[in-house]
């Protein structure tokens, strides 16, 4: 008889309800209906960026000629600071919404949701980050329409965002998950070659560090799995074809995964190295992630017990750990990633990088890490992405 490995004790969390489709976006006004008040207004949270392309107008249009009041809170452009989680919470309160639809990237689906999710309070989101004061348990109810197939904050119950002092924190709580989840790959064909790969990659870091680190589990490495594959079979293609609606869906549908896996089982080192060099200076998160994914990749395959052989098998490799480093290297460079931080990191000096990557805030993801993170390890691995300035 083959030896049957005990399982160790995990729990799966809330999956929102999916509405997957290319297309599916323009129905919205059904979801809406079904979810919403019919007496309230509905409050539109959307990236700048889709405003100006056009596509939140048409989801406005949509909404308005079925009779649905809708408002627009469009100040989102970039990663979400403080100020503009509070504008979205004030703007939510002020108009007593009955629904609130989160369209675009991470940054818009993180303040809307963390915003409906509060505004029935009197207080700010830093007054429930880090696990501060308790979420309350009725809010508005959500939906989520991803524009980019990237950050999963559609699945997540994490919501991140930089506080006053320059920090990364987060809102958590399975309350600011929203009902319902609209994935249309109509809507991420716009999205530029750098921010697909970029947005892209986060999300394969997503998959491949919710299934390594100590908190992963059979369950949710189904997901995973799953998503490394999707990704692996179409993140270059969606890079090079941006209207390829296969490519886009299996990139969407990638991300979804990878969303439920990571809300599951959480992150490691390589977001530890992006939250921290996030509070240094403005860099795009899937890029400063995919980048410290290749910095610290082979040190951590090398120690590797069966999890990192299990994802390159995913990944359509044999079922080795140390073929990893290196096809990851090249599906960079096939998608077209430079290797290179924004300037301003060229003025930061390593200790400034050490001393973020030893914080509190970033402790959950060294310590989750599958392999002991030393000091010495921080140390070399700050330097190796400064180099990258
Ligand atoms: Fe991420």
């Amino acid at each position: 008889m083959a030896s049957l490995t005990e399982v160790p004790a995990f729990a799966v969390k809330r999956v929102p309800e999916v509405h997957f489709g290319p297309g599916r976006a323009r129905a919205i006004a059904e979801d809406a209906a079904a979810l919403g008040h019919p007496r309230k207004p509905i409050v539109l949270v959307a990236d700048r960026a889709l405003v100006e392309l056009g596509v939140a107008g048409r989801v406005m249009a949509a909404l308005e000629a079925a009779g649905a009041e809708v408002a627009l809170f469009a100040d989102i452009a970039g990663e979400p600071r403080q100020q503009q989680v509070e504008a979205a919470t004030d703007f939510v309160r002020f108009n007593a919404a009955g629904l609130v639809i989160c369209l675009g990237g991470g940054s818009a689906m993180d303040i809307g949701k963390v915003a409906a999710t509060i505004a029935c309070t009197g207080d700010g989101p830093a007054d429930f980050a880090m696990d501060g004061r308790p979420l309350p348990r009725r809010s508005a109810p959500k939906i989520c329409v991803p524009t980019t197939a990237g950050t999963g904050s559609e699945f997540s119950s994490t919501n991140v965002f930089t506080n006053q002092a320059g920090k990364k924190v987060w809102v958590w709580g399975a309350q600011t998950k929203p009902e319902r989840v609209i994935l249309d790959p109509e809507l991420t064909t716009t999205l530029p070659p750098d921010l697909t790969a970029w947005t892209g990659l986060d999300a394969f870091v997503h998959a491949l560090e919710a299934s390594t680190n100590v908190r992963q589990h059979p369950w949710t490495n189904l997901y995973a799995h799953r998503a490394l594959g999707l990704i692996a079979d179409a993140l270059e293609t969606a890079v090079r074809e941006p209207l390829n609606l296969g490519a886009r869906g299996h990139m969407l549908l990638g991300a979804a995964h990878a969303g439920i896996a990571i809300d599951n089982c959480g992150a490691a080192l390589a977001h530890n190295i992006s939250h921290a060099l996030a509070a240094l200076g403005p860099v795009h998160h899937g890029l400063a992630t995919a980048l410290a994914l290749e910095v610290v990749l082979p040190w951590q395959v090398a120690a590797d017990r069966g999890p990192f052989a299990a994802a390159a098998e995913a990944c359509g490799l044999a079922h080795d750990a140390a073929a990893l480093p290196g096809w990851y290297s090249d599906l960079l460079t096939r998608c077209g990633v430079e290797r290179r931080l924004p300037a301003v990191f060229k003025e930061i000096p390593a200790s400034a990088l050490v001393a973020e990557m030893r914080a509190p805030e970033t402790q959950s993801m060294r310590q989750s890490t599958v392999r002991a993170v030393s000091d010495a390890d921080i140390d070399r691995f700050a330097a190796a992405m400064l180099a990258l300035a």
